[in-house]
């Protein structure tokens, strides 16, 4: 969940450390820190502030380091200890031979420094990362490389991590490792320069040929390049790739948030989406990265999808389309508790991830389960190369683009319109569609852009309803059938980024508790469109106001009957309806988003979030 950075190069290694860390913020902002070092060793300079970036900032406008070329840097997502400066990452040895920045947990980090304190180390921070570099240099002492130092190290580490380290005593060098499945490192492969990082975003400013770390590999990075063992000291090949992002994407415009952004950019994003896995003519399903999962998707009986938060809800769309289009089983499970419980996976069946990060740890674990079980594995990702997409045996990626604020909002709806493709895709394989239907089912896909597009015209109407309702500490959405996910995106919109008290629920429940709690302060959204069961939630409404409570209702343009029974309507253009929740989720993300402002909070960096869960 923390963001790590490192740099080797010819530049001055602070300000280069500095942007990047800009970059991974939204990972952690419990404190920031930078370590840097010259060409030819000397001392290490560690600065680290408690708090947002800009306190690390200031504390820099008094350094001068322009002439330390390499550096790491680190943004914190606290674990072990609380938030302040000295529990702030880079954290260094005794005698400050090595300094250490660390994504991850070091579940037996007790016992290590209880045995370490008793050989003499002295602890400053209240870290389990302290005991890293404690580890690492006594074996730098020994005369071991930093490569060696820190590969051993990771052999007596329990838990996942992700870990860069430097050192006076061998200039010019950064070493990374990763164990586990506690958040990737991207090696970048710059000019005379590398940068690694946790994600895409931090390096994509300076290069695009990148390589990804896996589980196991340990790599020393110098300036000219990297080179990569294995968890035995053997030498290993790690590709290098292009990645064909813009890194324009990874900057706000004209918009004050990078949600506000990543909202309004949809209509692009599914656009690019669908145009890389469908074409109208003839009508095909591409769907180019399937590999060798491509030839067994006709054997499939069974489908399980699985994904966590935003994810697993578009999870629970993309299982009504497996249903609907290719007539398979379906089935959707939270990853975290999949993992736990020994599925029973036959040899036909096919396990859907979906992790637009493709790291969060327990969407990882759970694949892991499927792998043991046999299962195809076919994972929906927006991000080249990650963890989950080498894990499975074939990728739908989504093309959102980088998305950086924490609540997502493109990943989601590019996330449904992938899982169409696979599902439509499976149909084809199955014999279930014929080149009619896929004609038309693809027409219906090609429009919802445009039609998301319309569904963001109108700012205004969040903005008055924020007036009126920012003070509202209770929520209920409501939803009925392919609704119902969308109401529990909605929900945790509201909840994520302006904390107000948000539950999704299936309309159909309400009676059975829920409707205890309506009285005239409560505030009811009714997803209502023309394919949400509408009738059926029309009943809702009247309950809720029969109770005396409020209700908005996102409804389909002209629908005069709910417009005249809701206290206000937000209208969204009429789609194919299994596309509906594509477009039925926009009018909450807007709404979060102006109850957020009106409230206050942070958008792009809400309180005790991280985007990418790489923790436990
Ligand atoms: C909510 C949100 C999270 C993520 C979840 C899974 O706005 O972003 O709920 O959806 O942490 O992340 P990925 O998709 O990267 O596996």
């Amino acid at each position: 969940m923390c963001g790590i950075v490192g740099y080797v190069g010819t530049e001055p290694a602070a300000p280069v450390l500095l942007s990047a860390l800009h970059d991974l913020e939204y990972r952690g902002y419990d404190s920031a820190g930078i370590a840097v070092l010259e060409p030819d060793g000397g001392v290490v300079s560690i600065t680290k502030r408690e708090g947002k970036l800009a306190n690390l900032e200031a504390a820099l406008n008094a350094l001068d380091a322009s002439a330390a070329t390499t550096g790491i840097g680190h943004t914190r997502w606290a674990t072990h200890g609380r938030p302040s400066d000295i529990n702030a990452h880079p954290h260094r040895s005794c005698a400050g031979e090595v300094v250490v920045i660390h994504n991850g947990i070091v579940e037996n980090y007790a016992e290590l420094r209880a045995r370490l304190r008793a050989e003499g180390h002295e602890f400053v921070s209240e870290t389990d990362t302290e005991t890293i570099a404690h580890l690492m240099e006594g074996l730098v002492k020994s005369g071991r490389s930093l490569l060696d130092a820190l590969r051993i190290t990771c052999s007596q580490l329990e838990g996942s991590q992700a870990i860069l380290a430097m050192s006076p005593t061998q200039p010019g060098i950064i070493v990374a490792a990763r164990v586990g499945n506690a958040g990737g490192i991207v090696l970048g492969y710059g000019k005379d320069e590398m940068v690694l990082a946790s994600d895409l975003a931090a390096v994509l400013p300076r290069t695009r040929q990148v390589a990804f770390l896996a589980d196991g590999q340990v790599a020393e990075i110098t300036k000219t390049g990297a080179r990569y063992v294995n968890e035995h000291g053997s030498p290993v090949d790690v590709p290098v790739r292009e990645i064909d992002i813009d890194p324009a994407s990874a900057l706000k415009g004209q918009y004050p948030h990078f949600m506000l952004k990543e909202i309004m950019e949809q209509p692009e994003s599914l656009s690019d989406t669908i145009q890389s896995l469908v074409s109208q003519e003839p009508p095909e399903v591409h769907c180019a990265d399937l590999g060798p999962a491509e030839a067994r998707l006709a054997s499939i009986d069974r489908v399980v999808l699985i994904g966590m938060g935003t994810s697993l809800h578009a999870a629970m769309i993309g299982r009504r389309f497996i249903e609907e289009l290719a007539g398979i089983p379906a089935e959707v499970d939270n990853a975290s508790e999949f993992r736990y419980r020994d599925p029973i996976l036959g040899p036909n069946a096919l396990v859907v991830s979906v992790s637009q990060s493709g790291e969060t740890v327990d969407v990882l674990e759970a694949m892991n389960v499927a792998r043991a079980a046999g299962a195809l594995q076919v994972t929906i990702c927006n991000t080249q190369g990650a963890q989950t997409t080498r894990v499975a045996h074939g990728t739908v990626y989504t093309r959102a683009g980088l998305e950086r604020g924490v609540a997502s909002t493109k990943c989601f709806t590019t996330a449904i319109a992938a899982l169409y493709a696979l599902a439509l895709r499976l149909g084809l394989a199955k014999g279930r569609l014929g080149p009619g239907e896929l004609r038309e089912r693809i027409q219906d896909l090609t429009r919802v852009p445009d039609a998301v597009g319309r569904a963001l015209d109108d700012m205004g109407v969040y903005t008055r309803l924020a007036d009126q309702y920012h003070e509202a500490e209770h929520l209920l959405v409501l939803g009925r059938g392919l609704a119902f996910p969308v109401a529990l995106e909605g929900a945790l919109k509201m909840k994520e980024i302006s904390y107000v008290h948000a539950e999704g629920y299936a309309a159909g429940e309400m009676k059975h508790g829920p409707i205890a709690l309506i009285d005239p302060s409560f505030l009811t959204v009714a997803i209502a469109t023309t394919h949400a069961l509408r009738s059926k939630i029309v009943s809702n409404i009247e309950q809720v106001q029969a109770r005396g409570g409020r209700v908005i209702a996102v409804i389909t343009e002209g629908d005069a009957h709910v417009t005249r029974l809701a206290d206000q309507c937000i209208e969204i253009p009429a789609v194919a309806p299994l596309l509906e929740p594509i477009v039925a989720t926009v009018p909450m993300q807007l709404l979060s988003y102006a109850m957020a402002l009106r409230r206050g909070c942070d958008v792009d960096q809400p309180r005790n979030l991280a985007k990418t869960v790489t923790v436990e």
